[in-house]
């Protein structure tokens, strides 16, 4: 059965539209969606089977749990157990924005976020419950952040695909645990760590990496293109240029870069933006990795913004990319 694509408005959906999209969530469907971050495969949270099938279409590892979305902070307590005083400071400060909060729930603990997104809401709001939702791509795979990207990885295996265009983030949320103190931030993403510790008046520890099952998704390899990636660091563009050069007549090269760089013609380059505009960097490399995936690069070599702001949340992703070896996908 081959996916049904609907296209939305991303300001001002029709709310019959999403009437219809939240009662197939109501009825088992799995729907990809459109948040500020990035595109989600959504299932009714509490709907066993639809959630399972979530993570055999994604191939995802049982072990890596769902982010729960809400559409409004007064449904916390409908999916967490407790909520921690500076959970609620932090909610009522960021919501709907892209923050996942770790708290108290059934299962031990919950993820959960209210999306900034005029059709995710819709969406939420129409169904009438809460929403599970991991990023819509293959695990292991660039999130998506067009329709398209999801058609592409998992067009075969889900029912709906809500098409809003490109989502205005382009990273996934950051999330913190908030079940411990101090709280802890277990993945970098679209909202800047200085602006939680400021809103705090703490800062947020580093994941731990004795306790990695406190933070499932950073054990696995992530967001990663087929090629393999090399990575450098602040000050090294002269070394990715003279890496290009060196590699262009012997193999297919990718590049990520700050600004147009003299190269061979035959080098696959991607201009992500100034080093200096993280945002624009975050909104950009996921489609600019699936882009040069689909050139069939062999090699991509990539440097990355300054590591301010939402540039620590593209680092962290350049990073996972470039890892190989013997992890896990997820
Ligand atoms: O922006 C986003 O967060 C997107 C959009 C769709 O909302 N979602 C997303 O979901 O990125 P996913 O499944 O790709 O990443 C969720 C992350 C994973 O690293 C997972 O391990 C972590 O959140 N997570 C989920 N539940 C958790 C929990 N109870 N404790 C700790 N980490 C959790
Ligand atoms: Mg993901």
């Amino acid at each position: 059965m081959r996916c049904e694509r609907w296209p939305v408005d991303p300001e001002r959906p029709d709310p019959r539209t999403l009437e219809r999209a939240g009662a197939w969530l109501r009825a088992g469907a799995l729907v990809g969606f459109p948040t500020e971050t990035v595109y989600g495969l959504g299932a009714a949270a509490g709907d066993t089977a639809a959630v399972a099938r979530i993570y055999a279409v994604k191939g995802r590892p049982a072990d890596n749990p769902l982010i729960v979305h809400v559409a409004d902070p007064s449904w916390l307590g409908r999916v967490a157990t407790a909520v921690p005083q500076p959970a609620r400071l932090l909610a009522d400060t960021f919501w709907p924005g892209p923050l996942t909060l770790v708290v108290p729930g059934r299962d031990a603990t919950v993820a959960v976020r209210v999306p900034a997104h005029p059709v995710a809401l819709a969406l939420i709001a129409a169904a009438d419950r809460p929403v599970a939702a991991p990023s819509a791509n293959r695990s292991g795979r660039p999130s998506p952040t067009q329709a398209e990207h999801v058609l592409e990885d998992l067009g075969e295996g889900i029912d709906l695909v809500l098409d809003a265009g490109p989502t205005p983030l382009g990273v996934e949320s950051t999330v913190v645990d908030a079940t411990e103190r101090p709280l802890r931030l277990l993945r970098p993403g679209g909202l800047a760590r200085g602006d939680i510790e400021a809103v705090l008046g703490e800062t947020l520890l580093p994941p731990d990496p004795r306790r990695p099952a406190r933070s499932p998704g950073q054990r696995h390899r992530h967001y990663a293109p087929r090629a393999p990636l090399e990575l450098f660091e602040p000050g090294q563009a002269d070394q990715l240029l003279r890496a290009a050069w060196r590699l262009a007549p012997e193999r297919r090269v990718g590049v990520l870069l700050a600004e147009p760089r003299p190269l061979p013609p035959q080098v696959v380059v991607e201009v992500l933006g100034p080093r200096a505009d993280p945002v624009a960097w975050a909104r950009a490399l996921f489609g600019a990795l699936r882009r040069l995936d689909a050139q069939g690069v062999e090699v991509i070599l990539a440097e990355g913004p300054d590591p301010v702001g939402v540039g620590e949340a593209v680092w962290d992703r350049l990073r996972r990319a470039r890892a190989r070896g013997g992890e896990d996908r997820a």
